[in-house]
């Protein structure tokens, strides 16, 4: 995989040059969860089509653009729709916006996604603080020449999420009467669903939550130095957990469901 500087420094020029405004805070809006962009006002919207470099989004529910604007005071950047890699592209191509949001001088990122329970005490609804993760996508972002630009060849993982913003979430939750769970997100390449005894594997390895992105972003995130909050909403139990099959039709339904919360949490965190 190739670094992408010089294209990152291509996009972050046309977006500068598309918006005045200059966000310390980037949104990773999941499936289902793009509507938080539409609390952002004074809003600059541009299509992922427009940005030079910028791959283009081909799921259902992923609206596919940046939105820059205000947010409870605070100037962001919104990625309503988001690159996977069961999509095909690499995971230079999956990470090529937080490298964009590095270049546009992002410092905060939060990631969100809708995410399969596995831990036994979670419910369709619920959202749950990441606490860590295991990335099982047999890649990393990170492969091939490292870019200095962005940081080390060898970067350290071990407060992935960090432990400040997972307080500063916890309190907001609380504050705002909003059940939060907290737990390990098992990232996985797709499209599959898993199957009932990789779900038993996942739960004895650790995990709490299976999803299909937020992995290899934080990962650049993290190599580039940017603080990582991230948020999964618990779209349905996992397989074998309860005798009904999984639709992705499910996945979009609780996530209309948990979004007023969703957002109210979301919009807590950023105004403080
Ligand atoms: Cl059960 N698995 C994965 N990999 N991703 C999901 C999911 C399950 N539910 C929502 N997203």
């Amino acid at each position: 995989m190739k670094p992408m500087v010089k294209e990152a420094n291509e996009a972050a020029a046309y977006i500068r040059k598309q918006s005045g405004h200059r966000p310390a805070i980037g949104l990773v809006l999941g499936s289902g969860l793009g509507v938080l962009a539409q609390e952002v006002t004074i809003a600059d919207v541009i299509p992922y089509g427009d940005i030079p470099h910028f791959p283009v989004s081909t799921v259902e529910g992923h609206a596919g653009q940046l939105v820059l604007g205000e947010l409870e005071g605070q100037t962001v950047v919104a990625m309503q729709g988001r690159f996977h890699y069961y999509e095909g592209y690499g995971l230079d191509q999956v990470t090529f916006p937080i490298r964009v949001m590095k270049e546009l001088g992002v410092e905060t990122l939060i990631v969100t996604n809708a995410a399969g329970g596995i831990q036994v005490d979670f419910s369709a609804g619920d959202l749950m603080l990441i606490r860590d993760h295991i990335n099982f996508m047999y890649d990393n972002p990170l492969m091939g020449p490292n870019a200095p630009k962005w940081g080390v060849r060898f970067p350290d993982m071990s407060e992935a999420y960090d432990p400040s913003y997972r307080q500063l979430a916890r309190r907001v939750a609380e504050a705002l009467d909003i059940p939060l769970q907290e737990g390990v997100y098992v990232g996985l390449t797709g499209p599959t669903y898993e199957t009932p005894a990789e779900i038993r594997m996942f739960r004895k390895l650790g995990g709490d939550a299976v999803g299909m992105s937020t992995v290899p972003e934080v990962i650049a995130a993290r190599h580039a130095g940017i603080r990582v909050l991230g948020l999964s909403c618990i779209s349905n139990l996992a397989a074998g957990m309860l005798d009904q099959p999984l639709s992705h039709d499910e996945v979009m339904e609780t996530a209309e469901q948990v979004k007023p919360r969703f957002i109210r949490l979301v919009k807590g965190i950023v105004k403080d």
